[in-house]
């Protein structure tokens, strides 16, 4: 626990490194949250952190020295950073959650291994020269079971979200995972009841305190699927961010303390909308398996009808209030370049054109927003579901591209649907809608949508890039 020593010379210059840390994170949270600063905010927050690093690295002593091991800690920064950015730059837009997932699974990995290095070394003289307390050591304890929990459960979303690991929703599980956590609360009280001032002979406990945080993270996460994998995600962030508080708290760094808490109270903020935008409460994400079966809502359709692409082009050109819905197929096809021109098209005809976000559209929190802004859209002309559906009765045409399950109706009309109550874009409020997507298939719940049969509805198959871009010929041809 050498890092755990005092600080002695530079003390100042550190600590006032870390505060300047801590408020280049404050202000580059808060300009993430609006598109048009996002990308400067990550900047900022990112020379925050490079300070941070860079300044421990210097001014950091133990014993009245500097920190050893300086080769391999500048080895490890340089081996992550290739690797981190040769993922990043490599990574399809539509794979991102997968990234978020793995990259938020390292940092509770990190958090976990701190604490399992940190905690055989507590011993009384430590104890005499840190005047730590008993504090201390359940700090190590919670950035453990946080820390792996959050690591295990966000490898289980990596491969629920990359398609190789299906749900598994089985009734009893709830009590098994509540069984779990019960018994590692427990088991963290028994180990606090021990002599903790010196911690060496209690070392087995925390491997299986680590076996049995491992489990509950994957059984935790395991029958948690369908729309509330977004929320599981962001509660799994908060989790990262509270394991490395813990960090922070051990080894007396406010950069890291203030960094934790900033990321375990935005996941956690996050985490909250998410649910109120699913309409659902945390508890029920968390132990509530779902109450549908995928194939409830399918037992009746109905018949589809299709618009051609000039007969789109017609009524797109002609209306005066178009709105988009887009979605996931609309990240896959890459289309949202193509789409910003069809709709810069259709405003220099005189039609107003507006898209309809969905907070959990595509499949990472502000997908669409981010993808539209990459194709340059203006912010103005996004407008978040609940805010635009009101209008949508006066919407002449509603496009939906590439979107399926955030205008499914069946999370209003059917009971025994697994999106019952998750608020949605009320498509079939407009007068007339076309649905592009490439044939009948399903969305990320898996379930039918009866908005496809609606009587309203034209359906425009194909592929959204080509779609639009024949469809861009079309208006252009007028
Ligand atoms: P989805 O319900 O997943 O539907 C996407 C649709 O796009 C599919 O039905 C598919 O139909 C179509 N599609 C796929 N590739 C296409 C292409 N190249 N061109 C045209 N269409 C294409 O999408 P959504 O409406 O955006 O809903 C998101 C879902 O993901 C929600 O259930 C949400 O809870 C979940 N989820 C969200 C997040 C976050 S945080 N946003 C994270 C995880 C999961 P075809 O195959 O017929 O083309």
């Amino acid at each position: 626990m050498d890092q755990l020593t005092g600080y002695s010379a530079g003390i100042s210059i550190l600590e006032i490194t870390y505060i300047i840390a801590s408020v280049l994170f404050i202000f580059g949270l808060k300009m993430l949250s609006h598109p048009l600063t996002a990308r400067r905010g990550n900047i900022l927050a990112a020379i925050g952190m490079t300070a941070a690093i860079v300044a421990t690295i210097i001014w950091h002593e133990k014993d009245g020295k500097p920190i050893g091991n300086i080769g391999w800690i500048i080895a490890a920064i340089v081996i992550g950073t290739i690797i981190g950015w040769i993922i990043a730059k490599k990574v399809r837009m539509t794979a991102m959650p997968q990234l978020v997932s793995f990259f938020n699974g390292m940092g509770g990995a990190a958090a976990a291994l701190i604490s399992m290095m940190e905690f055989p070394h507590v011993s009384p003289e430590l104890i005499a020269a840190q005047g730590m307390s008993n504090g201390h050591v359940l700090a190590i304890l919670l950035g453990l079971v946080i820390g792996t929990v959050s690591w295990a459960g966000s490898m289980i979303a990596y491969g629920k979200l990359d398609g190789w690991i299906g749900d598994l929703r089985i009734k009893w599980m709830k009590y098994v995972n509540l069984s779990i956590l019960a018994f590692i609360v427990a088991f963290v009280v028994f180990i606090m009841t021990r002599d903790v001032t010196s911690t060496t002979g209690l070392t087995p406990f925390i491997y299986i305190l680590f076996g049995v945080a491992v489990v509950y993270g994957v059984l935790f996460v395991m029958p948690i699927g369908g729309a509330d994998m977004p929320v599981v995600i962001s509660l799994l962030n908060s989790f990262t961010g509270v394991a490395a508080a813990m960090g922070g708290f051990l080894y007396n760094n406010q950069a890291m303390l203030t960094g934790g808490i900033l990321v375990g109270s935005a996941g956690t903020i996050l985490t909250i909308l998410m649910c109120r935008a699913m309409n659902r409460s945390l508890l029920n994400v968390i132990v509530g398996v779902f109450g549908g079966s995928s194939s409830a809502a399918a037992s009746e359709t109905g018949t589809v009808r299709e618009i051609t692409l000039s007969d789109a082009a017609v009524l797109l050109s002609y209306s005066r209030k178009v709105v988009i819905v887009p979605g996931y197929g609309l990240a896959v096809a890459q289309a949202q370049h193509i789409c910003h021109e069809l709709d810069k098209l259709l405003e220099e005809k005189g039609v107003e054109v507006k898209y309809a976000i969905h907070p959990v559209a595509g499949r990472m929190p502000g997908h669409m927003n981010v993808l539209l802004a990459e194709a340059d859209v203006p912010y103005e002309q996004l407008v978040e579901s609940d805010e635009i559906n009101p209008d949508l009765p006066n919407t002449d045409v509603l496009v939906v591209i590439g979107a399926n399950d955030v205008v499914n109706p069946a999370a209003e009309d059917d009971p025994s649907s697994p999106i019952y109550g998750m608020p949605i874009v009320k498509a079939r409020d407009a007068k007339n809608v076309i649905v592009m997507k490439r044939g009948m298939g399903k969305g990320y719940a898996a379930i039918e949508n009866m908005l496809f049969f609606n009587e309203k509805t034209r359906m425009l198959f194909g592929d959204a890039k080509s779609t639009l871009q024949n469809l861009v010929n079309e208006v252009k041809n007028l």
